[in-house]
């Protein structure tokens, strides 16, 4: 429909709307940092963080992502505008911040669909070998590209057939799907001798693991996981039908991102412990500590395998289609492109970003901006700078910029529905996480050894701000 607007893209279903946000919810921050993170941290005490940060801050900012864009039927950025031309700053921070998650998102995820081939061709073979398989399959500089390249384009191919055809389409056969895959691997993990211990470490909390770190990496994983504080749930927010209940929605997304987090526990913990493998192994845990495992299960070992990297390729693929969607969205929204070359515009620019991170794992290792390479530059500039900053900057307008009634109708479908938390919502928006996040994002650039990075962030924030009504 050129020229004129065509009419805005719906969700077809609930159903297919719930896959989608739990789609785009549930992705390698569940399986694939989850896990180390839990590992790394000691453990359920840091569950139990999580957990918190989860229920007050993730449940209330997913609320209020979806409230703003039901409320303007924009995607982030016009939302953003539509309101208030000082805040478009905070819509383009989200753009941007797509951008570079999907700068190493689809890297990760390539290893993964890489992964399902390699769990056949001999990798479980050899099982001492498998870190070190690991290490030189991701810096080598053309075969984890090509793998890249591949899994991009299952991006592009989705993601252009639009909302309800595509991106609802796919979620609704890929996430049942994933959730059956991973309790076959629960099953065979807790069916070995001595898988209690894992059980025990999981849920167990050991608090003299935690500390302000803890705290800090908890929430930074709250607001990755759940897809928050870059303008994701608004844009998916925006194709909500105006009857459907906010809160209930928000509730079952968060639900699902949990259990499959816990899920991720259940399939990994049990079946490491069993064999006597470390937690602790980092961001290799995955794609090396895991292969271990189903290296020792003998004969059923690269079945499972293809059964794990499946479900993490599915997780991440419907995670990075919601990404993509978010720069789609606001070029369709807002520079009146179509949505196909909207997408192989977008997903051209995401694969150069990919390229330097992929590349920086080997023939650009020696490249480094504030002492990180470009892999770890996007993922620590997102992870730790422009998400928490980008979910407080929501609070704030929703909070203070925004009118209480408005939200109220919004949220309510015009006072169809009770929502008997309004005010304990409102404050906690308003009040408790613009606060807390500050609180955290202070300690964390004290916290960090990266500090030139994190003030690197804190400066393109700053210029998008000055910069707010040109944008
Ligand atoms: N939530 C996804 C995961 O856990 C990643 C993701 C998708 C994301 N969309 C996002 C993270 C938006 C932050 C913001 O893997």
């Amino acid at each position: 429909m050129q020229g004129e607007k065509a009419q805005r893209e719906h969700w077809g279903t609930r159903f297919g709307f719930l896959m989608a946000a739990a789609g785009s919810a549930v992705g390698l921050g569940n399986i694939w940092r989850f896990p180390y993170l839990t590992g790394e941290n000691g453990g359920s005490a840091f569950i139990i963080i999580y957990l918190i940060c989860i229920l007050v801050v993730g449940l209330s900012i997913m609320v209020a992502e979806f409230t703003v864009g039901r409320r303007t039927s924009l995607a982030a950025v016009g939302a953003y505008k539509s309101q208030n031309r000082n805040w478009t700053f905070a819509g383009v921070l989200g753009v941007l911040s797509a951008f570079f998650i999907m700068g190493f998102y689809p890297v990760v995820g390539g290893w993964s669909l890489a992964y399902m081939l390699k769990s056949v061709t001999g990798l479980l073979a050899a099982p001492e070998a498998i870190g070190d398989v690991f290490g030189a399959f991701i810096s080598a500089p053309i075969e984890p590209l090509v793998w890249t390249l591949l899994y991009m384009l299952l991006n592009v191919v989705i993601v252009a057939r639009g909302v309800s055809a595509g991106i609802e389409k796919a979620s609704s056969v890929l996430m049942p799907t994933l959730f059956v895959l991973l309790v076959i691997i629960i099953f065979k993990g807790l069916s070995l001798a001595g898988a209690t211990a894992g059980l025990t470490y999981l849920f167990k909390p050991d608090w003299s693991q935690v500390s302000g770190a803890t705290v800090l990496a908890a929430l930074g994983q709250s607001f990755f996981t759940l897809s928050l504080g870059m303008g994701c749930m608004i844009t998916y927010g925006s194709y909500l039908k105006k009857d459907e209940n906010i809160p209930s929605n928000a509730v079952t997304v968060v639900s699902l991102d949990t259990l499959v987090a816990i899920m991720a526990g259940l399939a990994m913990f049990p079946a490491m412990f069993a064999f006597g493998l470390e937690p602790d192994a980092g961001p290799g845990l995955v794609f090396v500590v895991v292969p271990a495992i189903f290296a020792h299960m003998g004969a059923i070992g690269p079945l499972m395998s293809i059964i794990f990297f499946a479900a993490l390729t599915i997780a991440a693929l419907t995670s990075s289609m919601s990404l993509l969607e978010v720069v789609v969205a606001y070029l369709i929204d807002e520079r009146n492109m179509d949505r196909k070359p909207a997408t192989w515009l977008t997903a051209g620019v995401m694969t150069v970003l990919c390229t330097l991170s992929s590349l920086s794992m080997g023939a650009l290792s020696g490249v480094t901006l504030f002492g990180v390479g470009f892999f770890d530059l996007f993922d620590i500039l997102t992870d730790k700078i422009f998400l928490g900053i980008g979910g407080m900057l929501l609070a704030i307008f929703v909070g203070w910029f925004m009118k209480k009634e408005d939200l109220r109708n919004e949220i309510t479908n015009d006072g169809t529905l009770t929502f008997g938390l309004f005010e304990v919502w409102y404050n906690i928006i308003k009040y408790v996480i613009p606060v807390a996040i500050f609180i955290v994002a202070v300690m964390g650039i004290i916290d960090i050894p990266q500090r030139g990075l994190m003030l690197f962030g804190l400066a393109i924030i700053a210029v998008l701000m000055a910069f707010s009504k040109k944008l």
